[in-house]
């Protein structure tokens, strides 16, 4: 079961100017989130509000699970080189998320023990990296899983289209067989091509948007593929989700994490210290270090808002960062201490890395040299979780508040608790905040200019915006 640990975040540990006030925590904050669970209670499932349901076997979890299941079943027999995913943004990064943090990291390069193909998650129409990769993984031994909600997301598109090219010339009238697209089941640009061609489909469930549809079939479709097992994985974020809905503060951490974020975020320390809008997500586990970039996208696309949802203007939001320990001990560190008191730091910390890879790696006796004797004999993982309490304890006696979020070990029971943990986080600090946590207005500029700039009919006029504006000046240094 996954811990949180708050106790940095209080003004006795970081000052009344940069810590919250316990009493807060039991009064007035508390009785704030008890409102706010009630509010969620009547939500729960509704709405924009329908991922709470992936994880509960009474929602909508067993014939997502089922599905998923009977197609990766029918591919496990086909001996597949690769898989690659297309998709972007919410349709891409928890595929990452879940790959890094529950597969080896040389899953793609190894030869023997491996748990399904090898995976690549192609979330970028850079022509050399998209090359590279098809360059490694021959159309006919590859299985594509195209990930898109609405089919018209033009990264996607692009992909999409120059793979079923590259399999109509290789494997001419079976390229369905070497398609899943996981796509809305009912309507949109991709599910008319999918009935068109008859390709195998999985649904992106209606009310789930991409930032919280990593529970979904978006997610466990490639994680199925590649052994990780989804129903320990589901089992942890049901157990989380139904903690989370405990209208006792104190007693859950979805509210306790987002009260936490909110109030030292809007500077409402104890004694009122400067607001700390920044929030770093700092694994000291090199398999959680791409959790924290599914994190940015929930953080930052749910959160940063314009509008408030009465509509008038508030510019909410707080900027998400990632770190990895110790590594950036070494680039950041300096910054996090002495820079402006603006952060906020959450640390994920492992209490056992696993046998055989992580727990046997010990640091030999022998080497003789007396400034390097304290680390003979000792393990490795215990220097790396030395460093991460260090680091806790510098970041404290420089009046920085942070937390510790501790998995007992990397599976997919804890990293499930991890997903729901701060997609209801995210849910509360909406509802704190008093935007809307599930839209995204701002990312349609740049889809409308791009499509004027690509040619999209109807578009003309953002051409025309864009070169309006961003016509050439003297301001240039060649
Ligand atoms: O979180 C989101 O809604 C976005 O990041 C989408 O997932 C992303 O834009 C991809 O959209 P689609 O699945 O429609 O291709």
């Amino acid at each position: 079961m996954l811990t949180l640990d708050y106790a940095n975040c209080l003004a006795d540990r970081v000052t009344p100017a940069h810590g919250l006030d316990p009493a807060a925590l039991t009064g007035p904050l508390a009785e704030r989130a008890e409102a706010l669970t009630a509010a969620l209670e009547k939500t729960r499932g509704t709405g924009w509000e329908r991922w709470r349901l992936l994880a509960d076997p009474e929602g909508t979890r067993n014939a997502h699970v089922e599905a998923v299941k009977a197609i990766a079943a029918k591919h496990a027999d086909k001996d597949w080189e690769n898989l690659v995913v297309l998709g972007i943004g919410g349709s891409a990064l928890g595929n990452i998320a879940l790959q890094s943090a529950l597969n080896p990291p040389t899953h793609n390069l190894m030869t023997a023990g491996r748990k399904g193909p090898r995976l690549f998650v192609l979330d970028n129409v850079d022509p050399a990296n998209f090359a590279a990769v098809m360059a490694e993984c021959p159309p006919e031994k590859t299985l594509f899983n195209v990930v898109s909600k609405s089919g018209e997301t033009a990264e996607t598109a692009a992909q999409f289209m120059i793979i079923r090219d590259l399999l109509a010339r290789a494997v001419g009238g079976s390229a369905s067989d070497h398609i899943v697209a996981v796509t809305d089941s009912e309507k949109g640009t991709m599910r008319q091509i999918c009935d068109a061609a008859g390709y195998d489909t999985l649904p992106v469930p209606d009310g789930v948007g991409g930032r919280f549809s990593v529970l979904s079939p978006v997610g466990l479709f490639s994680a199925a593929m590649n052994g990780i097992d989804i129903d320990a994985l589901l089992d942890g974020a049901h157990e989380m989700e139904t903690k989370c809905r405990n209208p006792e503060l104190a007693k859950n951490p979805a509210a306790m994490l987002a009260t936490i974020l909110v109030e030292l975020g809007k500077g409402r320390s104890k004694a009122g210290g400067p607001a700390k809008p920044m929030h770093v997500l700092m694994p000291y586990c090199n398999g959680l270090y791409l959790l924290a970039d599914w994190f940015r996208q929930l953080w930052a696309e749910s959160l940063g808002k314009r509008h408030a949802a009465d509509g008038s203007e508030v510019f909410e939001g707080f900027t998400p960062i990632k770190a990895l320990g110790a590594t950036d001990q070494h680039s950041q560190v300096q910054l996090y201490r002495e820079g402006p008191n603006d952060k906020v730091f959450g640390f994920l910390e492992v209490e056992h890395f696993g046998d055989p890879l992580g727990e046997q790696v010990t640091i030999p006796t022998g080497l003789g040299v007396d400034a390097l004797a304290y680390l003979e004999g000792k393990k490795m993982g215990d220097l790396l979780n030395a460093e991460k309490r260090a680091t806790e304890y510098a970041l404290v006696e420089s009046e920085r508040p942070n937390f510790t979020i501790k998995f007992p070990s990397v599976n997919e029971h804890a990293v499930g608790e991890f997903v729901m943990l701060w997609q209801v986080a995210t849910a509360y600090a909406g509802l704190m905040l008093g935007i809307d946590a599930y839209d995204q207005p701002a990312v349609e500029t740049g889809k409308k200019a791009t499509f004027g700039l690509m040619g999209r009919d109807g578009y003309a006029e953002w051409l025309d915006k864009v070169n309006g504006t961003l016509s050439e000046t003297g301001h240039m240094i060649d």
